[in-house]
């Protein structure tokens, strides 16, 4: 099923006795919406590479490694929506999900990982509505990142509009081990014994990782200071 049908299907499930017409509205709401949130996360690329971009050209180096960015699907939109018994609405999308938009900044070290949420947030456009700092307090299971939100402002033909965009900042170790944990969250129902052991591993991974980007860190400073 495409994304326009997967919409339709989920209007027509929450407010069954409305018009085609109607539904047709809500459907250009919602493809609206998803414009709105691809163009702050367009921005908030933009800034992120200015920012490399110019530390490059002062330090010859580049804080950021690389940039990944996602717009949640419909699927996981109208998913989420449902699994918190809110009504599929693109209004509802936007007042409780701040996750539809996505931006995830791989640095290559922690320093980094904080000169870039330092600059985002003294950034005067932006407004920092939330921040996780899952790095100096790791989640049980060794997940460390830095998040945080942002109400980025998108001036349309119609005016000027705000979208909330999740960032998240972590080293490229960091990353390694989210995305191997991640995978094993999905997997994780096939033998519980099997993912009771691999989750004690990741975590002691997890440490050997934070002890080992320290480590880079401090060697990294040494290496600049010959
Ligand atoms: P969600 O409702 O799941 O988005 O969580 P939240 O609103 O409590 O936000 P949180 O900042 O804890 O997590 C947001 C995102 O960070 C998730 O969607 C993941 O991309 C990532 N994340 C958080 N915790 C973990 C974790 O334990 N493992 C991995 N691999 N990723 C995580
Ligand atoms: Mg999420």
């Amino acid at each position: 099923m495409d994304d326009k049908e997967f919409y339709l299907d989920a209007i027509r499930d929450v407010i069954p006795e409305t018009k085609e017409t109607q539904i047709q509205n809500v459907f250009y709401s919602f493809l609206e919406m998803e414009h709105l949130y691809d163009s702050a996360i367009e921005l908030v690329k933009t800034q992120l590479s200015i920012f490399d971009s110019e530390f490059s050209m002062r330090f010859q180096r580049n804080p950021i490694h690389n940039i990944e960015s996602r717009i949640k699907t419909p699927q996981s939109i109208v998913g989420k929506l449902q699994r918190k018994g809110i009504p599929v609405t693109p209004e509802n999308a936007q007042r409780c999900l701040t996750d539809i938009a996505g931006v995830r900044v791989i640095c290559c070290y922690i320093d980094d990982i904080y000169a870039i949420a330092d600059l985002l947030t003294k950034h005067s456009a932006f407004s920092l509505k939330k921040i996780k700092d899952y790095i100096q307090n790791p989640k049980p299971n060794g997940y460390r990142s830095f998040h945080m939100i942002l109400e980025v402002p998108v001036y349309m033909s119609t005016g000027k509009k705000f979208a909330p965009v999740e960032i998240q900042i972590r080293t490229i170790a960091m990353d390694f081990w989210a995305s191997l944990e991640h995978q094993l969250h999905y997997k994780s129902t096939g033998n519980a014994t099997v993912a009771a052991t691999l989750t004690d591993e990741l975590k002691n991974c997890a440490e050997t990782i934070a002890e080992t980007d320290r480590k880079m860190q401090d060697m990294f400073k040494q290496i600049n200071m010959l």
